[in-house]
């Protein structure tokens, strides 16, 4: 199957950037929310993104153009019945989701591919929000943020999931420009698993007055070759979305994966990042 026109539900941090690099990619991306603000504050988004990658010579002018040509946004569900796939990115909340593929089942085409960008929800019970007939045709595509600089899409079947369905989605991310790598449908998926026993285990480092968050930051890049510390990637993330994948992972494998007392304080408290202006940094130029 070919897949030539993409719906995306939710244009928020995730969905924005997946529109861009599918339009990008040449795909005729129609890029959906809740009100015309949100869509209007992704699309400058989108601009600044190919702004600055136009600056670091990452996109060229005629990328811009194309991205531009090939991304549309509406408000109305109906604009989506001529989609050959949608992927889903709103909220990490269950029942939202379900409320979002139910409006989507009943305009959708029948053979219309649906995906979803969850980072911690069951594929195989996501599915069960969808009609029978569509649930061979769902899979889960989880992208990682920032989607334009980020390679890797975790692809993962659900128990219904079609093999046809994970072909033609695989050739999308690889067309976008991503790596796609087979994941089975365990709760977490494969990055996330380990990446929030990482941050868990740095965050108990604060609470024990180990080390400060910048110093495990640069601890971890200098002595881990990564490119971005924990403190500064969650600040990226959200503490909110950390929180609410932490819960999730720890009534799915129990104690191992306890959220920690400093992050709930955290988020009740407003320190939700970069986006609120203050995390485990405060961010003045907001
Ligand atoms: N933030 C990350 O680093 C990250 C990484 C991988 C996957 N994810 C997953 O991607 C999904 C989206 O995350 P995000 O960080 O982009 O969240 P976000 O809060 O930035 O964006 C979600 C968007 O969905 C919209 N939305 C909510 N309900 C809707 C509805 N019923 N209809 C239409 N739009 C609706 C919201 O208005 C918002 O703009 C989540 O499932 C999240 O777990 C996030």
């Amino acid at each position: 199957m070919t897949v030539n026109t993409i719906g995306v539900m939710g244009a928020g941090m995730m969905g924005s950037e997946i529109a861009l690099v599918l339009a990008l990619a040449g795909k005729s991306v129609l890029l959906s929310d809740r009100d015309r603000e949100l869509l209007d504050k992704a699309a400058a988004k989108l601009d600044g993104i190919l702004d600055k990658g136009i600056a670091r010579g990452l996109y060229s002018e005629d990328d811009k153009a194309r991205a531009q040509d090939n991304l549309r946004s509406t408000l109305d569900l109906q604009d989506f019945a001529p989609c050959d796939m949608v992927i889903e990115a709103v909220f990490e909340d269950e029942a939202v989701k379900a409320g979002v593929y139910r409006a989507l089942d009943e305009v959708l085409a029948p053979e219309c591919l649906v995906a979803s960008n969850t980072s911690s929800i069951s594929i195989t019970v996501l599915a069960s929000y969808l009609s029978e007939r569509r649930r061979p045709l769902f899979i889960g595509t989880h992208f990682f943020s920032p989607v334009s600089r980020m390679k890797l899409v975790e692809v993962i079947p659900g128990l219904d999931t079609a093999d046809e369905t994970v072909a033609t989605v695989t050739a999308v991310c690889e067309e976008a420009g991503k790596t796609p790598v087979p994941i089975k449908d365990v709760v977490g998926f494969a990055v996330n698993r380990l990446i929030h026993i990482f941050w868990i285990e740095a965050m108990r480092l604060v609470e024990e007055g180990v080390a400060t968050p910048e110093d495990i930051d640069t601890a971890c890049k200098l002595g881990m070759g990564l490119p971005v510390g924990p403190f500064r990637l969650m600040d990226a993330v959200t503490n909110n979305l950390t929180l609410d994948v932490q819960e999730i992972l720890h009534e799915a494998y129990g104690p191992r994966f306890m959220p920690r007392p400093l992050l709930k304080q955290m988020v009740k408290a407003g320190y939700n990042g970069r986006s609120a202006g203050k995390g485990w940094y405060s961010y003045d130029e907001r």
